[in-house]
C-alpha cells in the first residue's frame, strides 16, 4: 500500500467543503461523530472571530464508509458552509446575468472577509475586491492568476480550508488509534507570554478545558489578557503551538531518501498550515546554541522498554526515522493579518496608495490552530505508517506494527 493522499477543495463562502481522503485501509472503524468533534475543536479558542458561532460545523461521510467501517475506497467528505445563504450570488457557478453590487450581504468574518454591502472592498455582492490586504495571499494571487476581483483569491486563500483539512485529519487520528498513537497539542506561547508547563499523557486531557488551551494556568491568565490589550490596541497576536504523537511506533520514516524522512514530512505538513512561519523538532533552534553533550539522547535497555532514550531531547525523530519516543514538533504562527488599525497599500490596477479595509476577524487563533497542526501531524503519521506496515485491511496494520514491535524487543 502506497500510504495516504489528501486533497480539499472549495471556497470559504462557498456551498461546502469538499475533501477526498485516498488510501485509507478497509475495516477502520469511523462514524461522523469522531469527525465532527475534531471540527468542534478547531472552532474553539479565544480570539475568535464572530463566525465560529455562525457555523458549528457538521460533516457529511458520502464515500468510502459503510455501516460504520472504512471499505477501503476513497473517503469523500463534505462540510456545508452554514454561512453560504448569506452569500448570495456573490459566488454563483453560473455568469451572473446583471448582476446589481450590493445584491448579498455577506456577514461573516475571518480572513476571507465579508460584511454588509455598503462600500466594502472583501464583501460587497458584486463589487470586485480591488485592494490587496497586505499579509495575504490576495496580492500574489492576482498577480499568480490574473484575476481582476481578488474574491477569486481571498476565498480559497482562507483558513477556513483546515476545516477539510481536519476532517480529514480525523480519519488519520483514527488509523493511528489502533496501533495505539495518539496525537494532541497544547499552546506554549501568545504574543511573547510564554507556558512553563510541558504536555504529558497524565495532563492533555485538561489543555481542551483552558479557553487558550495552554496548560500553565498563570499563563492562561496572562495570554487572555494579551489578547484582550491587542483587540483593545485594534492589533493582532501570533505565538507557538506544540503537537505531540504519544505511542507512535519506532522505525517509521527512512534515512535514505531525503522525502522519506519523518522529519521532512513533518515539518512540511506544520508549513502547511496557513500563517506558519516556522518549525521546531524536539530541542530546535535551542538545540544549536548548546553543546552535543547537553543535545543528543543517551540510550539504554530495559525488560519494559527495550531500547529507549533516557531524555528526548531529539523529539522522537533521530536520522529521519521515528524512535518510539514521543514526537515533539512546534510551529510558529505569525499574528492574524487583518488588523481593525488598516495597513498602508495599493489599489490593483490604478496603483492609488490607499489602507486596507477591515474586516472582522479573528484577533489570535493560536489556539484553534493547534488543532489543525494535530490534524496534519495525524495526516503526515499515518502516511508514514502505512507507507512501512500497509495493508488492505486496518488489521494489517495492526497486525504488522505489533509484529515489529516484537522483533524490536528480541534483538
Ligand atoms: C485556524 C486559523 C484561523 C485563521 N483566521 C484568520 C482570520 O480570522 N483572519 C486573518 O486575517 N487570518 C486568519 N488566519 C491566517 C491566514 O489564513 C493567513 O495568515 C493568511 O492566509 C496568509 O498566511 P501565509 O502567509 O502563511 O500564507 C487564520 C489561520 C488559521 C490557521
Amino acid at each position: 500500500m502506497d500510504g495516504l493522499r489528501w486533497l480539499t477543495a472549495g471556497e470559504s463562502h462557498g456551498t461546502q467543503l469538499t475533501a477526498i481522503l485516498d488510501g485509507c485501509p478497509a475495516g477502520l472503524a469511523l462514524s461522523a461523530a469522531d469527525v465532527d468533534a475534531q471540527l468542534a475543536r478547531r472552532q474553539m479558542g479565544y480570539g475568535r472571530g464572530p463566525r465560529q458561532s455562525i457555523e458549528r460545523d457538521r460533516v457529511g461521510i458520502v464515500g468510502g464508509v459503510r455501516h460504520g467501517r472504512t471499505t477501503g475506497a476513497p473517503i469523500a467528505l463534505v462540510i456545508p458552509n452554514r454561512d453560504a445563504a448569506n452569500w448570495g450570488d456573490v459566488l454563483a457557478v453560473e455568469a451572473a446575468a446583471n448582476a446589481a453590487p450590493g445584491d448579498a450581504a455577506p456577514s461573516a468574518s475571518g480572513d476571507a472577509g465579508g460584511s454588509a454591502a455598503s462600500g466594502s472592498d472583501f464583501g460587497a455582492g458584486a463589487r470586485p475586491v480591488t485592494v490587496p490586504r497586505p499579509g495575504h495571499a490576495d496580492l500574489g494571487g492576482a498577480l499568480l492568476y490574473e484575476h481582476e476581483d481578488m474574491r477569486d483569491v481571498i476565498e480559497r486563500a482562507s483558513a477556513r480550508e483546515t476545516a477539510a483539512r481536519v476532517a480529514c485529519g480525523a480519519v488519520a487520528r483514527r488509523l493511528l488509534a489502533e496501533v495505539g498513537c495518539s496525537v494532541a497539542s497544547h499552546v506554549v506561547a501568545i504574543g511573547d507570554v510564554e507556558s512553563r508547563v510541558t504536555v504529558s499523557p497524565e495532563n492533555v486531557g485538561r489543555v481542551d478545558d483552558d479557553p487558550v488551551r495552554c496548560l500553565d494556568g498563570g499563563a492562561a491568565t496572562r495570554m487572555r489578557a494579551a489578547i484582550d490589550a491587542a483587540a483593545e490596541a485594534g492589533d493582532t497576536l501570533g505565538g507557538v503551538v506544540e503537537a505531540v504523537a504519544f505511542g507512535f511506533p519506532p522505525g517509521v520514516g527512512s534515512y535514505v531518501q531525503a522525502d522519506r524522512r519523518l522529519t521532512a514530512r513533518l515539518a512540511a505538513a506544520a508549513m502547511s498550515v496557513p500563517a506558519m512561519k516556522g518549525v521546531e523538532i524536539g530541542l530546535g533552534f535551542a538545540g544549536a546554541r548548546l553543546p552535543g553533550s547537553q543535545v543528543h539522547d543517551p540510550l539504554a535497555w530495559d525488560d519494559a522498554r527495550g531500547y529507549h532514550r533516557t531524555s528526548n531531547r531529539a523529539g522522537g525523530v533521530e536520522g529521519g526515522m521515528s524512535t518510539g519516543e514521543p514526537i515533539v514538533l512546534r510551529a510558529a504562527m505569525k499574528p492574524i493579518s487583518t488588523l481593525r488599525n488598516p495597513l498602508r497599500t495599493v489599489e490593483l490596477g490604478t496603483h492609488r496608495a490607499t489602507e486596507s479595509r477591515y474586516e472582522r476577524a479573528d484577533v489570535c487563533a493560536v489556539p484553534a490552530a493547534g488543532i489543525v497542526l494535530e490534524a496534519v501531524v495525524c495526516l503526515a503519521l499515518a502516511d508514514a505508517l502505512l507507507g512501512r506496515f500497509g495493508g488492505a485491511t486496518a488489521a494489517d496494520v495492526v497486525d504488522a506494527v505489533a509484529a515489529f514491535r516484537a522483533r524490536c524487543a528480541r534483538r
